[in-house]
């Protein structure tokens, strides 16, 4: 049976690191046996310029019909147009509200060949291996009401952060689930000294965490934890945060690994379909320029191999032969340092696929 991966490049360098991401599972497939069955759609910007909307109908059919949905990135300058009521965004928030993947792991880890790319001091660095589980089909991105209008004051807006308990605690068991994986320990993170979901979020939070005794457990609020995420990131191991706090940990932890193109994530639901992308956006100021770091859109279908078709060898292998790429002084321009050896985003991809063998 083959697995069937829905595949949105998207807008800026998504079509460029999706490129070498397509070409690398093609060589996956090959080597591992695998029978692997991509079908691409339109979402985001591009999708609007053909279709007037950010995802049609049938582009979300070829998600809900895939066994995984591997994603670029989406929007742009073009279509920022705040009084325009269809946004790129709006298909990438679609796309995991309806396939109900709540749970978005970044993990993170720093790679020894590019300590220098970071600019926290090496010894801060040494070891560093977290992962970010981000709650991501609620708060404040699908909040009712979100609007602006007119009060007597003249103009308003509004957003609301709404959590059900049901929203929180699943969220919370993935976090310890993956941690008894792992190191065993979860940081939950909220605002619980002024937000009223954040106090629901902590009560849940804790009530899980008795479910989990082996797994050491802690509150932190987000303003101190984004100050120890770069003090002290070695300490850390799952950190569980809601939709718009796990958004903004996420790219400031992106600077522990030295930059966001070696950035992969996961999001799971509850059956084996995930959604993977790079947790970077489209850098419209390096599109088309083959100047992309395709690396977190390989690590990507790495996730993908390994979360939702089992794969382990086959994930293993890309995650190697990026190893073997980047411990060679190859380096695209986002993590260049002197003496490397300069490359572009189709070069890094071959290079990947050269050392895969
Ligand atoms: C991310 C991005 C998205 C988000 C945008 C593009 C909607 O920043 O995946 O982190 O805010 O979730
Ligand atoms: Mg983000």
């Amino acid at each position: 049976m083959a697995h069937k991966i829905a595949v949105f490049a998207g807008d800026g360098i998504g079509p460029e690191v999706i490129g070498e991401a397509l070409e690398t599972l093609t060589l996956v497939e090959k080597r591992f046996g695998l029978n692997l069955a991509c079908e691409q759609a339109l979402a985001g910007g591009c999708s609007i310029d053909a279709h007037g909307v950010a995802l049609t109908d049938s582009a979300l059919r070829v998600a809900t019909e895939s066994d995984a949905v591997l994603l670029g990135a989406v929007g742009g300058p073009k279509w920022d147009d705040p009084q325009s009521a269809v946004r790129p965004e709006q298909a990438i928030l679609g796309l995991r509200k309806e396939l109900g993947l709540y749970a978005n792991l970044r993990p993170l880890q720093v790679n020894r060949h590019l300590v220098h790319a970071s600019t926290l001091k090496p010894e801060v660095l040494d070891g560093v291996d977290l992962i970010v589980v981000r709650e991501l089909t609620g708060g404040v991105y699908y909040g009712r009401p979100s609007e602006r209008r007119t009060g007597p004051d003249g103009r308003e807006a509004v957003d609301t952060i709404f959590y059900t308990e049901g929203e929180v605690e699943r969220v919370m068991r993935t976090s310890f689930e993956l941690a008894r994986k792992r190191r065993k320990k979860v940081t939950s993170v909220d605002k619980a000294n002024i937000m009223a979901t954040s106090r629901m979020w902590r009560e849940v939070a804790n009530e899980v965490a008795k479910d989990y005794p082996d797994v050491e457990y802690e509150d932190v609020l987000v303003d101190a934890m984004s100050m120890h995420l770069i003090r002290r990131p070695r300490d850390f191991d799952v950190i569980a945060a809601e939709n718009m706090f796990g958004d903004i940990l996420t790219d400031e932890a992106s600077m522990i690994a030295g930059s966001m193109g070696l950035l992969p994530s996961a999001s799971l639901g509850e059956g084996s379909r995930g959604l993977y992308e790079p947790i970077h956006g489209t850098a419209p100021d390096i599109a088309g320029q083959d100047k992309a770091n395709p690396l977190a859109a390989l690590l990507s279908t790495a996730l993908m191999l390994r979360l939702s078709f089992q794969h382990e060898d086959a994930a293993q292998a890309i995650e190697a032969a990026v190893d073997a790429a980047l411990s060679e002084g190859y380096r695209t321009p986002d993590i260049a340092q002197p003496e490397c050896r300069l490359v572009g985003c189709k070069e890094m991809g071959r290079l990947v696929r050269e050392r895969l063998g």
